[in-house]
């Protein structure tokens, strides 16, 4: 292996969403056929969710990813062949094994870099991006695809609508790559697995048979009070860290599952929300594919430029959060 340089920087962005479109409103009307009250008033304001794309029945998460993960590297000018280290992150994998990372190494004519799956739910993306850092930092890799990617439409219980309106599909990547300039300045991870009752998925597949419960089940509430009080924790943690303040933070990208959590968490951190890339609106809560999803997105229209200071934010099942601040 050639010198290790100190750093990795995300040197390209990408993301991919399946073509279909549904409204809270055509929602509402398939649901009310299943005798399932709901509203578009009822779902935006409680969530600020407008809409969300959902993979066609059959569609699976490496299919999503395999086309972020293209997007990303025709950004970053990057042949598929100079990829040493893919990390995936997701809750719902095509299968058991092989990972969702060695289906879309496959898929990109990759062969030979490290390939795994990481499983963290909501935080699956700050988990991945600070693993392929520590790759990277530790002269293990050089050039890693890290990607998000969910079809959580197939763990959804669509006759429960305390939870089906707040999800969607979709998938984004980035290429980060060892550099002898900082790219990624901090990143701090968390779990505490005694909470995680308050947001799983508890089913499994064995003896030949689905055992448990094959759905995400959620206490709403729980979750909320959870989520504001550790993202603030670790923003202030992770910037602490690097050095430097909250207001030197140009963007906010928390992982997207509620309006409100993002208006309360901006209020309590001191940013305004003009600084917070909000994508909750027309994506859903897109898990482990949120923030690569938001990023990529405020990339494109010219918001996050090179040189700002983004601050990616994850929370979700486990109980897990982390942060990774970012010089782009
Ligand atoms: C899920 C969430 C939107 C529910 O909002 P809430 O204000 O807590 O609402 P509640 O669960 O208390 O339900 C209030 C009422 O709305 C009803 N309701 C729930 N979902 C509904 C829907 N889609 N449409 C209409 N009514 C609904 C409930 O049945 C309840 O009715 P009741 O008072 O007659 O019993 C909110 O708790 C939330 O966003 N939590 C965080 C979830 C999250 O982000 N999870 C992912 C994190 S990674």
């Amino acid at each position: 292996m050639s010198k290790s340089l100190p750093y990795s920087r995300i040197v390209g962005t990408g993301s991919f969403l399946p073509p279909r479109v549904v409204t809270n409103d055509a929602l509402a009307a398939d649901m009310a056929t299943r005798q399932i009250e709901t509203s578009d008033q009822w779902i935006a304001d409680r969530t600020g969710i407008r809409q969300r794309y959902l993979a066609e029945p059959g569609v699976k998460t490496s299919a999503l990813a395999t086309e972020a993960a293209r997007r990303a590297l025709a950004d970053a000018g990057v042949d598929a062949s100079e990829v040493d280290l893919i990390i995936l992150a997701t809750s719902t994998p095509d299968f058991i094994f092989p990972s969702t990372a060695c289906l879309v190494q496959a898929n990109l004519g990759n062969k030979g870099a490290a390939a795994f799956d990481v499983m963290a739910v909501c935080s699956g993306f700050v988990y991945a991006l600070t693993t392929a850092d520590c790759f990277i930092r530790a002269g293990r890799a050089r050039c890693a695809l890290v990607i998000g990617a969910e079809v959580f439409s197939s763990i959804l219980d669509w006759n429960d609508r305390g939870t089906c309106v707040l999800f969607g599909d979709g998938a984004g990547a980035v290429v980060l790559r060892a550099s002898d300039t900082p790219g990624i300045l901090a990143a701090q991870l968390q779990a505490d697995g005694s909470l995680a009752g308050i947001l799983s998925t508890a089913g499994t597949v064995a003896y030949g048979q689905v055992t448990g419960d094959p759905f995400l089940r959620m206490d709403g509430q729980a979750v909320f009070k959870q989520a504001v009080t550790v993202l603030d924790r670790s923003a202030r943690g992770v910037v602490a860290e690097a050095g430097v303040s909250l207001a030197d933070v140009d963007w906010l990208i928390p992982h997207q599952a509620n309006l409100r959590i993002l208006t309360f968490l901006a209020r309590k951190l001191g940013v305004p929300l003009e600084k917070v890339v909000i994508t909750v609106d027309i994506h859903a809560n897109t898990s482990a594919a949120s923030v690569p999803l938001a990023l990529d997105l405020a990339r494109r229209d010219g918001r996050v430029k090179s040189g700002q200071l983004v601050l990616l934010q994850g929370v979700g099942g486990g109980f897990t959060w982390g942060s990774v601040l970012v010089k782009m």
